[in-house]
C-alpha cells in the first residue's frame, strides 16, 4: 500500500497503543497466510486457497454468504426478543407493545429482525437463481441442490411462523389465509391443518406451536442442513465458470508441510495419504486432486490465499448487509396493528408477500389447482430438477431450453406477486398502488 493512506497506516502500526492491541503483524508470507486458516476454527469453513475468479462478485453474487449473514443477524436479534416475549394469546400483543416502548433498543431490534427476515427470503431466492443460472445443480452437486431447496423451505417456514407471533390483526389474518390453503390438500388437508394449528381455529395452541417451530424446530433443522450444505460446497467445489474451488483432499496441505514451506505433489489420485516417505531430501506429504468438481483442471497459479483476499471481501459484504438492515430498522417501523380479532376480517386480507402470488392465482383458478397443485409441483420440480435435466453442460448457450423455462416460471411468479401485493385492494379488486396502497409486510 502506497501514498498518504499507506504512510498513515505505517505510522499507526508503529504507535505503542496499536502494538499493545495487535501484538503480531499480519502475516505476508504464504506460510503465514495458510497458518491463519489452519489456526482459526471459523476459517476452516473455507479452503486455504481459492481460485482468483471467486474474488469477483459475479462468481456467486455472494448471495449464499449474504443469506448466512442475515441468518446470523436474525439469530442474535431473535434471541434478544425472546427475553421479552411470551407465547400466550393473553400476553403476546402486550409484550410486543412493551418491546416497542419500554425495552432498551426493543423497537430497533424488532425492526431489524423483521426487515432482515424479508431480506433473507429475497437473498435465498436470488442465491437459488444464481445457482440455477450457473448450472450448479448438475453433477456432482445434485445432493447439495436438494439440501438448498430444503433450506429455502425452512426459510419460508421461519418467516411464516414468525408472522403470527405479534398476535395482531395482520398476523392473525395472514396466517389464516396461509393455513386455509392447507385445507385444499386432497385427503389429508383437514387433518394437516388441524395438526399445524393444534385445533380447528387459530388460537393458543397455534401460537405455541408456531413459536416452538419458529425458535426451536426450524433452528435445529437450519443448523443441520447448513452443516451439510457447507460441507458439500467444500467437497464438491464451487461451480465457477473459470475454475473450480479447491476440493477436499486436494487443497489439504499438512501443518507439517507448511512448517517446511515445501510440499511434494503426486498427481493422479484424490486420496490423501497419511504415510510419508523420504524422497531426495523432501518428503511426500500427500496427494492432491488434479481435477476439481467440474472436471476442470486446477490451476494453482491462478489461486489466491483465502486469508486475506476472500475473507476481506466477505467482511466488507457482512458489514454492508449489517449496515443496510440497521438503516432499514432505523428508517422504517415494523407494523403492529390492533390486537388479533377473529370477529373482524380486514379487507383485503393478504397472505405474507412471498405467498401472495399463490393468493393471486386463487382468484383465477380452482383452490386445488392454485393452492396445492401449482406450489406442490413447483417444489417437486425443484427437488428432482438435477435428475430431470440430464444435459451435462453448464454453458448458457447449451441450455437455452432450461433457461427459457426457468425465466418463464420466475417471471410469472414475480408478476403474480407484484399484482397480489400492490395491485389488489378491498374484495381483491384491482387498485392502483399510487392511488391506494394495500401492501402488507
Ligand atoms: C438459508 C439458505 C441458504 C444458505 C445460507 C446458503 C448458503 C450457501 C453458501 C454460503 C454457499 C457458498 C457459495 C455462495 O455463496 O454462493 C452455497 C452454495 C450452494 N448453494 Fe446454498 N444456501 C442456501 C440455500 C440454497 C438454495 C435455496 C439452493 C438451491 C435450491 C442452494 C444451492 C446451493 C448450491 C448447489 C451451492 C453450490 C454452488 C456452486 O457450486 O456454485 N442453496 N450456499
Amino acid at each position: 500500500m502506497t501514498g498518504a493512506f499507506g504512510r498513515m497506516k505505517a505510522w499507526l502500526q508503529r504507535t505503542s497503543l496499536y502494538r499493545s492491541i495487535v501484538r503480531t503483524p499480519p502475516p505476508d508470507s504464504p506460510r503465514g497466510r495458510a497458518m491463519k486458516s489452519f489456526g482459526n476454527v471459523f476459517l476452516h469453513l473455507y479452503p486455504v486457497r481459492v481460485p482468483r475468479a471467486l474474488l469477483r462478485f459475479r462468481s456467486t453474487w455472494r448471495m449464499g454468504f449474504i443469506s448466512s449473514v442475515l441468518f446470523a443477524i436474525l439469530f442474535v436479534t431473535g434471541v434478544y426478543l425472546m427475553f421479552f416475549y411470551t407465547p400466550a394469546i393473553t400476553m403476546a400483543y402486550g409484550d410486543m407493545q412493551r418491546i416497542r416502548t419500554e425495552v432498551g433498543f426493543g423497537q430497533l431490534i424488532r425492526n431489524v429482525h423483521r426487515w432482515g427476515a424479508h431480506l433473507m427470503v429475497i437473498a435465498v431466492v436470488l442465491h437459488l437463481v444464481r445457482v440455477f443460472l450457473d448450472g450448479a445443480y448438475k453433477a456432482p452437486r445434485q445432493f447439495n441442490w436438494v439440501i438448498g431447496v430444503l433450506l429455502l423451505l425452512v426459510t419460508l417456514a421461519y418467516s411464516f411462523t414468525g408472522y403470527l407471533l405479534p398476535w395482531d390483526q395482520l398476523a392473525y389474518w395472514a396466517v389464516t389465509v396461509g393455513s386455509d390453503l392447507v385445507d385444499y390438500v386432497p385427503v389429508v388437508g383437514g387433518d394437516l391443518r388441524a395438526f399445524l394449528l393444534g385445533g380447528n381455529v387459530i388460537g393458543q395452541a397455534t401460537l405455541l406451536r408456531f413459536y416452538v417451530i419458529h425458535v426451536a424446530v426450524l433452528t435445529i433443522a437450519f443448523f443441520l442442513l447448513m452443516a451439510v450444505h457447507l460441507w458439500r460446497v467444500r467437497k464438491d467445489g464451487l461451480a465457477l465458470a473459470e475454475a473450480p474451488m479447491a476440493r477436499g483432499a486436494g487443497e489439504r496441505v499438512s501443518g507439517d508441510a507448511m512448517a517446511q514451506d515445501e510440499a511434494v505433489v503426486v498427481e493422479g489420485s484424490r486420496a490423501a495419504v497419511l504415510e510419508t516417505e523420504p524422497r531426495e531430501g523432501a518428503r511426500v506429504l500427500g496427494t492432491v486432486a488434479t481435477k476439481g468438481g467440474t472436471g476442470n483442471p486446477r490451476d494453482p497459479a491462478d489461486e489466491v490465499f483465502t486469508w486475506p483476499h476472500l475473507i476481506l471481501r466477505h467482511q466488507v459484504v457482512a458489514l454492508a448487509v449489517t449496515a443496510l438492515v440497521l438503516a432499514m430498522g432505523i428508517a422504517f417501523e415494523a407494523p403492529l396493528r390492533e390486537l388479533a380479532n377473529p370477529e373482524v376480517t380486514p379487507d383485503p386480507s393478504k397472505a405474507p408477500w412471498y405467498f401472495v402470488g399463490i393468493q393471486e392465482l386463487l382468484a383465477h383458478f380452482d383452490p386445488l389447482v392454485a393452492g396445492v397443485l401449482v406450489p406442490g409441483v413447483l417444489v417437486g420440480a425443484l427437488l428432482v430438477l438435477p435428475w430431470v435435466d440430464r444435459n451435462p453442460s453448464r454453458r448458457p448457450e447449451d441450455r437455452r431450453m432450461a433457461l427459457a423455462v426457468f425465466w418463464l416460471i420466475l417471471g410469472a411468479f414475480v408478476i403474480l406477486t407484484v399484482i397480489g401485493a400492490l395491485f389488489r385492494g378491498p374484495g381483491w379488486g384491482f387498485v392502483l398502488p399510487w392511488v391506494e396502497l394495500h401492501l402488507e409486510i
